[in-house]
């Protein structure tokens, strides 16, 4: 074999080709490399920026022309055909589902309607639709306050920059109509440029202050939960201002928050049969998920919410945020090699333990409201029933933290199981102390009410619903239309 170093002492022209050749391969490598990156660049290039993005920019279609599989997966919370055992994106009306809620919430307007959620994509609609925020006109401007938009909408962030949150939160709701009309979206949770996950709520910011933490501080990770706890947690409108507060000052269980709303006297209304001094819970679902397994192992929201996916080689986030049991697949099985059956059959176990027990704490509330009217209906003393009444305002606060967190069953089944248990307990208590009042007062027996199905039910809590029902259709035939083509011809302008 003849060496290198021989061939070219014998023809140093060799050299000379190496040398040259190395250089030729050197170039070649390096045009290459060259002209990969300005292709690359090319591909950003074509893929970023169709669209220039304001940092307010409320509408959801400007972003996704930028980012076509998020924005198209987004738009998957169209669909509303999935029902998962207890839960899904079908608008299935709760209140006929199970009447007693009518009787729990008998004198607060979701006594009037109270329907499952559907996808992020009907947030706005559905706001507008429900019985609860009334049928405002010319001359009636509502019951509820700007505030009931913050949860709905990218374009909550747009008029907080402009107006200041103070100002949108005192705001009718109905004033706002026709400035938020682009659903939940990009802008609420991305900044336009970096595409960075971004904490648009005050809210959150400050529930964070209050606790002494600094959300600017919160690693990769927590923001993929931070982002949803914008909106899906417990709150407040605080005072006339109606400013927006979530009661975590003192932590997150049930009894810290309880705390809060005790020591700032706080009451939402005053139950229209028993008179009691009520809270009503939102939805906790940020909090109690704090407090399960998949939380305690590092999980976030969006793992199970929005998991990867995969689409012609190229992995993205599926903005598809929606029941993970309609996607078991990539929400579960990524972590677990149980089949999809054993999952689902996993989730509805814990929802059916708890249920049942949940169903019972909500008989004992609606006996002790009817059973504290039929006392008050007999003359009682306002000083004998505040503790009773105490009672039952313990009670019913933990059936709703529970009831009103659609996941709350299999995010953290032990925690949610522990707070319906004491719940029961404190319901019990409240109708023992009833018991021996009615006696004294020569009732033997208080009837359980006829609220067979939702007519009745609200019925029997004195509500006129087809009245509503016709205010509410005059809204929407006359006044809505006005807030779309007052939107339009905004939203031409930008
Ligand atoms: C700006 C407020 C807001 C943010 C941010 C938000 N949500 Fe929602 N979410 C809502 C509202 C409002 C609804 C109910 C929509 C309806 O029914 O019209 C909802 C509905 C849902 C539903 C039920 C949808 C269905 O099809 O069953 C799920 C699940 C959900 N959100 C999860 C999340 C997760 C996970 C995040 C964070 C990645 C998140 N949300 C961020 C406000 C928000
Ligand atoms: C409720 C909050 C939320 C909303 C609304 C939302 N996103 Fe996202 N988005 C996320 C999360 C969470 C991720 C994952 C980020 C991570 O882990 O780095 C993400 C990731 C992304 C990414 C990074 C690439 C990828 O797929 O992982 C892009 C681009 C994106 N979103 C675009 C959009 C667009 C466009 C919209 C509006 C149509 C939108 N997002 C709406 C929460 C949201
Ligand atoms: C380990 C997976 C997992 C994580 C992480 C997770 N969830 Fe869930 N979530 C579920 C399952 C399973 C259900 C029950 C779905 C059903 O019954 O159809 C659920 C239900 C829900 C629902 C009700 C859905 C509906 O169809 O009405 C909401 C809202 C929700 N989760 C929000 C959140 C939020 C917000 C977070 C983070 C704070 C979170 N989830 C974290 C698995 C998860
Ligand atoms: C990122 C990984 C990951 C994903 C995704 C995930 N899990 Fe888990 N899951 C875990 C871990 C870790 C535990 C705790 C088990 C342990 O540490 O031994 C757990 C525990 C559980 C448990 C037992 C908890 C209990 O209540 O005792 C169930 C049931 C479960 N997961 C179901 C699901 C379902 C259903 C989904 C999809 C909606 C899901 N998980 C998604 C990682 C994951």
């Amino acid at each position: 074999m003849i060496h290198l170093k021989e061939l070219i002492a014998k023809k140093p022209v060799i050299a000379w080709a190496l040398f040259l050749g190395t250089i030729g391969i050197g170039v070649g490598a390096g045009l290459l490399l060259s002209s990969i990156t300005t292709r690359k660049a090319e591909a950003e290039f074509a893929y970023m920026t169709p669209n220039k993005i304001s940092e307010t920019e409320p509408r959801n279609e400007v972003w996704g022309a930028n980012f076509p599989r998020e924005f198209e997966s987004y738009y998957q919370t169209q669909d509303t055909s999935f029902k998962s055992k207890y839960n899904g994106n079908k608008p299935i009306d709760m209140l006929a589902v199970d009447p007693r809620l009518v009787v729990l919430w008998a004198g607060y307007a979701f006594s009037k309607e109270y329907k499952q959620g559907r996808g992020h994509y009907y947030a706005v609609e559905d706001v507008r639709n429900v019985l609860r925020t009334g049928a405002p006109n010319d001359t009636n401007p509502g019951p509820q306050p700007g505030t009931c938009w913050t949860c709905k909408s990218p374009d909550v962030p747009r008029l907080m920059a402009k107006m200041g949150a103070k100002e949108f939160y005192h705001k009718k709701w109905s004033e706002l109509g026709p400035e938020v009309v682009n659903s939940i979206g990009c802008a609420d949770c991305h900044d336009a440029k970096t595409m960075a996950l971004r904490i648009t709520r005050p809210a959150l910011v400050e529930a964070y202050q209050n606790m002494g933490k600094d959300i600017t501080k919160a690693t990769h990770q927590e923001m993929r939960s931070l982002v949803c706890a914008q909106c899906h947690v417990e709150y407040y409108f605080q005072g006339k201002e109606k400013y927006l507060v979530f009661p975590w000052t003192n932590g997150f269980t049930v009894e810290n928050m309880e705390a809060y709303y005790d020591s700032v006297g706080h009451t939402d209304w005053v139950h229209s049969l028993s008179k009691t001094p009520m809270l009503k819970a939102q939805h906790p679902d940020f909090e109690i998920f704090k407090m399960g397994i998949h939380a305690e192992r590092g999980l976030s929201c969006a793992d199970c919410h929005m998991p990867y996916r995969s689409e012609g080689g190229q992995k993205f986030t599926d903005h598809h945020i929606q029941s993970p049991l309609n996607n078991v697949a990539n929400s579960c099985q990524v972590c677990h090699r149980e089949e999809a059956t054993t999952l689902i059959k996993n989730v509805n176990d814990r929802q059916d333990k708890i249920i049942e027990n949940r169903d019972r704490l909500e008989v004992a509330l609606v006996k002790a409201h009817v059973e504290a009217k039929a006392a008050w209906d007999k003359g009682i003393d306002s000083v004998t029933m505040a503790p009773i009444l105490q009672l039952i305002r313990k009670a019913q606060w933990r059936w709703d933290f529970v009831a009103a967190s659609h996941g709350a069953s299999f995010h953290a089944p032990v925690e949610t199981s522990r707070i319906i248990g004491d719940g029961i307990q404190l319901a019990q208590e409240a109708r023992v102390h009833l018991a021996r009042i009615l006696t004294k007062l020569g009732i033997e027996e208080v009837a359980y009410p006829d609220i067979g199905d939702k007519d009745k039910a609200q019925k029997f809590i004195g509500l006129d619903i087809p009245k509503l029902n016709a205010e509410k259709q005059v809204f929407l035939n006359t006044v809505v239309p006005q807030w779309l083509s007052k939107a339009k011809a905004r939203e031409a302008g930008y």
